[in-house]
């Protein structure tokens, strides 16, 4: 889809030529004094009548639909109240009103703010427009007839929102490429068929990409990654991306993302009813592939390496048994009392290979645990970490780019369940408090940098009618990583410095 930024007042964008138009405006204050200068217009006349006659409550997210309204051009209208006018509540409404224009397979949008546009709220008018409007095609090409073709974003100083504009768009690629890979199915998205996706995204600046296979993952010693692959007939890839943007000698952060292309549970069979959304498990690997396309669109001052391992968790001659004991790069032995927690045996092994990097931080992000699923439902994405500024920064970040997650503990209290008789560490414990007894397994592999773990379970996809990719934690982790390139920059310190900087880099 084509997606631009343009400068439209409501009297220009009365004389749009598309298919259907949006109009946000507040429920007051920014669009009082806007419609000031606008009352003339046929829009804000029609904004103002609305309101008055009590057909458009204030609320954020209600809709009036016009047709043919006079004086307008689009023979579409839809009036969206967005509320207190802030970027959640764009959200809100450009969600509901790109959904109800949908309906009529519109080839062209255009929305325009009839309200103040700060860069928060055109950064969530795009991402909400871009997930509202978005449709996978890849195995239904024929769903893409009713897709739209041009979306037009109006507002009233398209210069001075343009790198906010520039951000959004990029975070929509990544966000899409994440979408793709995460809703195909697990016979047209396998291991094989990730690494190639990886392999694409290395053509990109300043990317490059390495794949192993079973052989090398073996010879390196990655013992419990290899034992959850041998299972399956499809072999094992382990992805290694790295994207560099700043000086080699800057430690990077690493992003590891579970690449589980298919999850039957393996002899810890799961249940029939939803197996198919174990197509599902690979998100958190989708989800890097995501952040590196963003990141070569961006080009931001920073090194990021992506580990992904990749296998199916499958049941045959050869498959992992509750009971086998295995060993992990680490040298740590591994019991394996249920075949299913196989998300943790494979992040466990691409977590030590993190060391290699001498990382910064390093992020894990998985559809770990049912569990995670269970305590904060599909709003929040669990958040784990071993070091509190880390855990702050991804917290902020997560609200900044309306991709929230929550904090979660890690008392030692949690791991004393994943005790084994027969190896260092069981790979699960009790049911109580799932999700953090999977982190606490991930958290031992961890001491040689700062971590922190996204379970990303009940977040990554919805089920039911809008059964889909979501594309998270996308726009956090781009978030997290823009903020701390900004900040690499120029550290948390005394203003001068800071000023004496900004005056060098404008000379
Ligand atoms: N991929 C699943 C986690 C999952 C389950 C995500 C349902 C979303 C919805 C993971 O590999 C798994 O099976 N975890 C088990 C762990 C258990 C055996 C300790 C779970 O959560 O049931
Ligand atoms: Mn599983
Ligand atoms: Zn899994």
């Amino acid at each position: 889809m084509d997606f631009q930024l343009k400068t439209l007042s409501t009297a220009q964008a009365a004389n749009e030529k598309t298919d259907a138009l949006i109009v946000l405006f507040a429920e007051s204050g920014s669009t009082e004094s806007l419609s000031k200068s606008i009352r003339s217009d046929a829009l804000a006349a029609l904004m103002e009548d609305a309101r008055k006659a009590g057909d458009l409550p204030a609320k954020a997210g209600k809709l009036l639909a016009l047709y043919r309204p006079a004086g307008v051009t689009s023979p579409r209208v839809l009036l969206a109240s967005t509320g207190d006018g802030s970027a959640n509540a764009v959200r809100t409404a450009v969600v509901a009103a790109v959904q109800a224009a949908k309906v009529q397979a519109p080839k062209r949008l255009t929305i325009v703010f009839a309200q103040e546009a700060t860069a928060s709220a055109v950064r969530a008018a795009v991402l909400a427009a871009a997930d509202a409007s978005y449709v996978y095609t890849t195995t239904k090409p024929k769903a893409d007839a009713r897709s739209i073709r041009q979306l037009v974003l109006g507002v009233p100083d398209a210069k001075a929102l343009s790198s906010a504009f520039a951000e959004a768009s990029a975070t929509v690629a990544g966000i899409e490429l994440a979408k793709e890979w995460g809703n195909r199915p697990g016979n047209h998205s396998t291991p094989t068929l990730l690494a190639g996706a990886a392999q694409e995204l290395g053509r990109l600046p300043r990317i490059q990409c390495e794949v192993l296979g079973p052989k090398e993952v073996t010879k390196l010693g990655m013992g419990s990654f290899a034992a959850v692959a041998q299972g399956s007939s499809e072999p094992l890839r382990f992805i290694v991306l790295r994207y560099q943007g700043a000086a080699k000698s800057a430690a990077p952060v690493v992003l590891v993302g579970k690449g589980i292309t298919f999850d039957t549970g393996g002899v810890s069979l799961k249940p029939a009813a939803e197996m198919d959304e174990m197509k599902f498990d690979m998100c958190g690997a989708a989800s890097v592939l995501g952040v590196f396309r963003t990141l070569a669109e961006l080009k931001p001052e920073i090194n990021v390496v992506g580990l992904i391992p990749s296998c199916e968790n499958m049941n045959d001659g050869k498959a992992l048994k509750p009971g086998d004991v295995v060993t992990s790069l680490s040298g740590q032995t591994i019991e394996v009392l249920n075949t299913d927690a196989e998300g943790r045996l494979i992040l466990c092994d691409a977590l030590s290979y993190a060391e290699r990097f001498a990382p910064a931080a390093v992020i894990d992000i998985a559809t770990l645990t049912g569990a995670c699923v269970i305590a904060l439902g599909g709003v929040r994405s669990g958040l784990f970490s071993s070091d509190d500024s880390l855990a702050a920064a991804l917290s902020a970040a997560g609200e900044q780019s309306q991709d929230p997650c929550w904090r979660l503990p890690l008392d030692d209290e949690y791991g004393e369940g994943l005790k084994s008789n027969f190896a260092d560490v069981a790979n699960i414990a009790g049911r109580a408090g799932g999700a953090i007894t999977a982190a606490k397994f991930l958290q031992r592999f961890t001491s040689a940098f700062p971590w922190a773990h996204l379970d990303i379970a009940g977040t990554a996809w919805k089920s039911g009618a809008a059964k889909g990719s979501t594309g998270r934690p996308v726009g956090l982790l781009v978030s997290y990583l823009l903020a701390r390139a900004a900040s690499a920059g120029a550290p948390a310190e005394a203003a001068p410095r800071k000023a004496a900087r900004k005056a060098r880099a404008t000379t």
